[in-house]
């Protein structure tokens, strides 16, 4: 995947968390923030706080801390999420389905345009006010609707023949749920996603917490 910048990854991936935190802030009406504040509520130190939000040019004041509206919008910015991107959803099953009916995504600017499947059952069916197409017809939609995103949701054995149809078809990002990498060209960025990782870090913790308790009690 091409860079064009040399903020690291890791700065890149907590931003949504700060976001996040900053979106339930502004919610609850919460005028200004401290870093350790907010380092209370995202689990990352205040230094390490201020140290990402240095690296695009620092939005606190020594004594105030920062105003929740501002770095809100500042950090909206910086994720790119004041734009609207068009999406597409490749598989209409499960996974597929919750996604379209999961209207968050849309609300954010990222706004489904069509889902796809080989399925003729599903073929010409409405998910949630979006039509399901033929995947035959992919890269041509993708093509002639300016499509930046497509999402993966098909079996594993389907996603590369897909991921190549969308690439063919100009999109700028893939965000792929199936379980096995794809193989596009450098200049799209392609997100795996993969709920179990999370899953069995709670398996790790609970593990781990079960191995001390033992020790404990000898
Ligand atoms: P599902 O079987 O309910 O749906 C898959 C859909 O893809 C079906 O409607 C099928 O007709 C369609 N399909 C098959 N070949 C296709 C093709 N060439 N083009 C377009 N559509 C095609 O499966 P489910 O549960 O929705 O899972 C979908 C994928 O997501 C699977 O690969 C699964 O392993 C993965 N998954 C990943 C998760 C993650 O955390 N990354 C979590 C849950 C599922």
């Amino acid at each position: 995947m091409e860079r064009f910048s040399s903020i690291s990854m890791a700065v890149v991936r907590r931003l949504p968390k700060y976001h996040r935190y900053l979106s339930e802030l502004k919610k609850n009406d919460v005028k200004r923030v401290s870093s350790q504040e907010l380092s209370r509520i995202t689990g990352f130190t205040a230094s390490q706080i201020r140290q990402d939000l240095n690296c695009f040019g620092g939005f606190g004041q020594q004594g105030y801390g920062y105003n929740v509206d501002d770095l809100h919008q500042q950090i909206s910015k910086i994720l790119g999420l004041d734009k609207v991107y068009k999406t597409v959803i490749v598989g209409a099953g499960n996974l597929g389905q919750a996604i379209v009916n999961y209207t968050f995504f849309e609300k954010s600017g990222f706004v489904p345009q069509a889902i796809f499947d080989v399925n003729p059952r599903l073929i010409g069916l409405k998910i949630n006010d979006i039509k399901v197409h033929d995947v035959e017809n992919l890269e041509s939609f993708v093509k002639d609707n300016g499509i930046d995103i497509g999402i993966i949701c098909t079996p594993k054995s389907q996603c590369q023949k897909v991921a190549e149809a969308l690439a063919k078809g100009g999109v700028q990002g893939i965000w792929n749920f199936a379980p096995s990498d794809v193989s596009v060209p450098d200049d799209i960025i392609v997100e795996n996603v993969h709920l179990s990782e999370s899953l069995f870090t709670i398996s790790y913790l609970l593990k781990e917490r079960e191995e001390v308790l033992k020790t404990k009690k000898y």
